[in-house]
């Protein structure tokens, strides 16, 4: 699935127009982004995760990650108007932040899928495959992942990627809100697991490594396998 697909709905930002509109040119009119439903109720991934943690993350903190980061577009836009290079610069860590907390979490909610539906049916095909040969099996895969995971110090993400240019699975971590790409421009994210308290707090209290312990059962493979496959078979 194209990355641009994970991004969710667009409306443009009020105030501006795209330029050139008129003329029917190709334009860069700034868009700001709205949060994304989700595929499935609040409550569908219990007992894995409880309905009150799900409304809880999508309605208020996702959609405070695409506030603040349509506010700092908004402001970003106005100062390269103006030519205000320190504001542009100022601004980059709020994009960054809100941003990146935007990208991950419509990731996020892609990756997990409920027990009725899919939710926790092990990989198989090409990814199936690319999980034994790079890890030994299934099962050292979802060890490595919780232990990297639970070891995340503060707030951050822990992936399963595909390195697209060397064909090879990772496991990767990022602090706070950085996306995936941050530690690297190949890097396809394939399984992002928030470790943010957030995520997991009003269900397990102060015991992430039982939230990355049963977070499996509602993990959607099926997803993770069509991005597998779109980002191998590019040449
Ligand atoms: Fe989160």
């Amino acid at each position: 699935m194209a990355f641009r697909s994970l991004l969710g709905k667009t409306k443009p930002l009020l105030g501006f127009r795209p330029i050139d509109q008129r003329l029917g040119l190709s334009c860069r009119g700034l868009q700001t982004f709205s949060l994304p439903d989700l595929p499935y109720d609040y409550g569908a991934l219990e007992p894995a995760i409880s309905g009150e943690i799900m409304e809880l993350h999508h309605k208020k903190h996702h959609q405070t990650y695409i506030t603040n980061y349509n506010k700092a577009l908004e402001q970003l836009h106005e100062a390269m108007e103006k030519g205000d290079t320190q504001t542009v610069v100022k601004l980059q860590s709020a994009i960054k932040f809100n941003g990146g907390g935007h990208v991950n979490h419509s990731i996020f909610w892609k990756n997990l899928t409920p027990v009725s539906v899919s939710g926790g049916d092990l990989p198989h095909g090409n990814l199936g495959w690319a999980i034994d040969t790079g890890f030994g099996s299934f099962e050292k895969l979802v060890a490595k992942i919780n232990t990297e995971g639970a070891a995340v110090q503060g707030s951050g993400w822990v992936w399963l990627a595909l390195d697209k240019e060397l064909k090879k699975l990772v496991v990767e971590t990022t602090a706070n809100q950085d996306p995936l790409v941050t530690k690297g421009p190949n890097l396809v994210p394939l399984v992002g697991i928030d470790v943010w308290e957030h995520a997991y707090y009003l269900q397990y209290k102060n015991v992430r490594p039982d939230y990355l312990k049963n977070i499996w059962k509602v993990m959607n493979w099926k997803y993770a396998g069509q991005v597998y496959d779109e980002f191998t078979s590019q040449v």
